[in-house]
């Protein structure tokens, strides 16, 4: 992950990049992070790569959140 794409989370974001996020499927911040940065723009995509939100789901909104955060609108438009 490149300082640049942390730059663009808001501070509360930032942390814990190392702790799971999905705790269902044990996918770290830093993981998913990552995913976003090299091109998975959407909770799909994030999914497939990841395994993060696979299964029941409970964490879709904190990786929407960050797609949102590091994505542009014109790339989450892509699937
Ligand atoms: S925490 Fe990610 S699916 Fe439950």
């Amino acid at each position: 992950m490149t300082p640049e794409t942390l730059d663009k989370l808001p501070e509360i974001l930032r942390r814990d990049l190392d702790e799971n996020l999905c705790v269902c499927n044990e996918v770290t911040k830093r993981k998913i992070i990552d995913a976003i940065e090299s091109g998975a723009t959407t909770l799909a995509m994030v999914q497939r790569q990841t395994y993060a939100s696979d299964g029941n789901g409970c964490c879709k909104r904190q990786v929407t959140r960050l797609i949102e955060c590091l994505t542009t609108p014109e790339d989450s438009s892509q699937d």
